[in-house]
């Protein structure tokens, strides 16, 4: 049997460190092997076929094999719940513990692992040491009918945000639009999540954050711009729709700290040592070097990347009187208050142009319709990747996750008496292809949806898209 077979193999739920851990220590059952987790799993557990080739094999009485394994699948309610109890456990507002925990599986859901529950603990730990407010409302300082000035209070960046997207949606069904900008905020998690929550009222939505500086400017060899993402998205028909939303940096912070933690290189480009140099060892951009903008270095257009980062800065730290820049507190040092600005915009088409949703519509198909460089790789639009992810959740019936990921977060829920995370007894596919831009997998894995995203729009309920549907969706 292939190797990689193995490691398509459930990892069953007394198997993971924790406690959680019913019939064995995981000192006796894990050991470190490269990057991945070596398990030693029961006979039970192995396919049919397996446990029938080792009945028949010359092999004395082996009634365990070592495989290797890296991912579970775990049920997104477990998740919800499991981030929930953790919050609530430091003391957190329930209803606020809920709301952290819906953008943290959206994310997961929508395969942007660095904000999702790999970011739990610090979340967890900005509670508990009482950096950032347990419980409160956001207020408004100063509103006209499209605009508002909201003090986030220090509260979790998603009870802020969701209070600014709902107030700006407000403001545009009654104005045409609502720009609403935060100052008092902390980490909000994806973009994507506020912003679309404009889709739902067939409006575009933009939501933009700043964040601690990680970002090197072109030219510069220190931090003084974060990852600052946009979040841009407009309805099309049928539940379709563009949903842009990315940092501005090349990459996320937490991709190379997954890379960092698997012991991976970084591709070129996403980040450069302490000089500036362009560096692909994910540890010397995490100590002392930084993220280089979209772009990568001058001559493959940094600058521009540059330049969106300090357009996130005007419509955050500076509008809202918040933080920004270097002036920001450094990412993990919770030494004072975030103080982070936010921006959310809800823009209502029909006070322009009548037929918006058909001509997006139009722009969506010509551009998922055009012919492929490669073939087999057919032309994505923005949100296009993680409706993939989101469908492929649906059929795997669960998040998949690293089991690396879930072991650290366990072991620090110990901590708090709350029950681990366990995975399902279902197979889990070998780590997901890279989906690189312009880079779809060329032979999806088994498991993943029949469809390939370019041909979605017409069969698919991409209405799901809707982040509220999460909740123990999967
Ligand atoms: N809160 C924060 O401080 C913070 C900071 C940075 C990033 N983030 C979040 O991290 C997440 C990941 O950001 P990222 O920049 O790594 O995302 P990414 O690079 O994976 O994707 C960026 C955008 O490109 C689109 N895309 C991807 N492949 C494509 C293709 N082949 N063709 C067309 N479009 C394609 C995606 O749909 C998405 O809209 C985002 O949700 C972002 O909001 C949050």
């Amino acid at each position: 049997m292939p190797k990689k077979r193995f490691t398509s193999l459930l990892c069953p739920r007394h198997l993971l460190s924790g406690d959680g851990a019913q019939s064995q220590p995981a000192g006796s059952l894990q050991r470190r092997c490269g990057n991945r987790t070596d398990w030693q799993l029961p006979r039970s557990i192995l396919p049919a076929h397996q446990q029938h080739h080792r009945q028949h094999s010359d092999r004395p009485n082996m009634n365990r094999y070592r495989v290797k394994l890296s991912r579970c699948l775990i049920f997104s309610s477990e998740v919800l719940e499991f981030i929930e109890k953790c919050m609530v456990a430091v003391g957190t507002q329930p209803s606020h513990a809920a709301t952290l925990a819906d953008v943290l599986v959206e994310g997961d859901r929508r395969g942007h692992y660095s904000h999702g529950l790999n970011r739990m603990d610090m979340y967890v730990k900005d509670i508990q040491t009482g950096i950032c407010a347990k419980e409160g409302t956001p207020t408004i300082d100063k509103e006209t009918v499209a605009t508002a000035l909201v003090n986030g209070r220090n509260l979790l960046g998603p009870v802020v945000g969701n209070f600014c997207m709902d107030l700006a949606i407000q403001k545009a069904r009654d104005a045409g639009i609502g720009w609403v900008v935060a100052y008092g905020s902390n980490h909000f998690g994806i973009a994507g999540y506020y912003s679309m929550q404009a889709l739902k009222e067939d409006m575009i939505g933009m939501s933009y954050t700043n964040t601690s500086p990680l970002v090197v400017p072109t030219r510069a060899k220190e931090c003084t711009l974060g990852t600052n993402p946009i979040s841009v998205v407009a309805p099309a028909n049928n539940g379709d729709s563009f949903v842009l939303d990315m940092a501005t940096s090349a990459v996320a912070l937490g991709k190379v700290e997954l890379h960092n933690r698997r012991g991976d290189t970084i591709p070129e480009g996403w980040g450069c040592d302490s000089e500036g140099r362009l560096s692909t060892d994910p540890a010397e951009v995490l100590s002392g070097g930084g993220l280089v903008p979209i772009g990568g270095s001058e001559t493959t257009g940094g600058y521009k990347g540059f330049g969106l980062a300090m357009m996130v800065e005007v419509f955050c730290g500076i509008l809202a009187g918040s933080q920004y820049s270097k002036h920001i507190r450094t990412w993990r040092v919770t030494d004072r208050v975030a103080d982070l600005g936010q921006c959310f915009v809800a823009i209502n088409p029909a006070c322009f142009a009548p037929g918006f949703k058909d001509r997006m519509s139009d722009l969506l198909s010509l551009h998922r319709n055009l012919e492929p460089s490669e073939p087999g790789a057919p032309v994505l639009i923005p949100g296009d990747p993680e409706r993939s992810n989101i469908q492929n959740c649906r059929t795997l019936g669960g998040i998949p996750y690293d089991i690396e990921v879930v072991n650290h977060m366990n072991n620090f829920a110990k901590n708090f008496g709350i029950e681990p995370l366990l995975p399902v007894n279902r197979p889990v596919p070998e780590q997901m292809p890279k989906q690189m831009p312009g880079q779809m997998p060329k032979q999806m894995p088994e498991q993943m949806p029949k469809q390939m995203p370019g041909q979605m729009p017409e069969q698919t309920p991409l209405q799901n898209d809707n982040p509220s549907e999460a909740r123990g969706r999967v």
